[in-house]
């Protein structure tokens, strides 16, 4: 069981990385309509709306209660989100919250607060609840886009992949509500099978979304990919083997290093996109976007004791 502070301090990191991730897919999903699909391009808004009205609560809730390794991973906000933000704001026309962005830049560190746990798990319920809301609402374009009753600016994979990241954050608020402990070994399986699929996908996407002539690009992207790919099959094959922990340590650090890699490949990028230096159809904000969950993996398994 963990401790009334820890899952205060658990739930608002988790809401921080997760709540302003669910407010973009669905920024994503609103860019990606044809004139015709008006009505989806307002319920993809709505979504976006509600979403940054819970990370506006969760940011007050923060202060002095969500951990130092969460504030400085990069995971929350990077150095480049809010110009991230405004220009793709401008290029889109679609709002933005810029000042939640810039008051999620001025966040303390500190320890949960235990009093607050009454009231943080109201407010995971109503996370929960929203998060199902917009599952079911990716389930539907992925049904119609398949169905081929929607043309959509976004890959079916796509789709898939933020549907998948939306289940991730509901099993980990479920799994937060019961006060569960996850045994290490099991955490860091789960948490790389996830992740290392989420990171291959990343780098398929930057590949099919950069302009055909950004060939360097597209061949590190490429790379990224099968990377990836293999160590997800790896782990896969330890968890079903039970094989020595010694084996997934070695397999822990050559993560690392593809993670770093991968890290750095997304925040380079994302400068050359912000200062118009690369061809592609990747907005400022989603390139910011998959930064940020691989800070948010890499802050995971940096603090995972394998
Ligand atoms: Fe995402
Ligand atoms: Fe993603």
């Amino acid at each position: 069981m963990i401790s009334a502070g820890e899952f205060v301090q658990k739930s608002l990191g988790l809401h921080l990385f997760f709540l302003r991730i669910m407010k973009e897919h669905s920024i994503f999903l609103e860019a990606g309509f044809v004139p015709k699909d008006q009505a989806l391009a307002w319920s993809a808004e709505m979504f976006k709306n509600e979403f940054n009205q819970l990370l506006e609560q969760a940011v007050e809730l923060a202060n002095d209660n969500v951990s130092g390794e969460v504030l400085g991973s990069g995971e929350v906000v990077t150095v480049n989100t809010v110009a991230a933000e405004e220009k793709t704001k401008e290029l889109t026309g679609i709002d933005i919250d810029l000042a939640l962005s810039k008051k999620e830049l001025r966040l303390r560190p500190g320890r949960g607060n235990p009093s607050l746990e009454a009231k943080i798990e109201r407010f995971n319920l109503i996370a929960m609840q929203q998060t199902k809301s917009l599952i079911d609402f990716k389930t539907l374009l992925l049904e119609k886009i398949l169905e081929c009753n929607l043309f959509a600016f976004n890959f079916p994979l796509l789709i898939e992949h933020l549907r998948e990241e939306a289940m991730f954050y509901l099993e980990r608020l479920e799994k937060l509500q019961e006060r569960r402990k996850t045994a290490p070994r099991q955490k860091i399986i789960e948490e790389k099978v996830f992740w290392d699929h989420i990171m291959a996908e990343h780098a398929m996407f930057i590949s099919h979304l950069l302009d055909p002539s950004e060939k360097t690009l597209i061949t590190q992207a490429d790379n990224f990919a099968r990377v990836f790919t293999q160590l997800e099959q790896q782990v896969k094959r330890l968890e079903k083997t039970g094989k020595a922990n010694r084996m997934l340590r070695e397999l822990f650090n050559e993560e690392l290093k593809a993670t770093r890699d991968i890290r750095d490949f997304k925040s380079k990028g994302g400068q050359l996109i912000l200062a118009c230096q690369v061809r592609s159809i990747i907005n400022p904000l989603l390139a910011d976007h998959v930064l940020r969950e691989a800070n948010h993996f890499l802050n995971e398994l940096e603090h995972l004791k394998v």
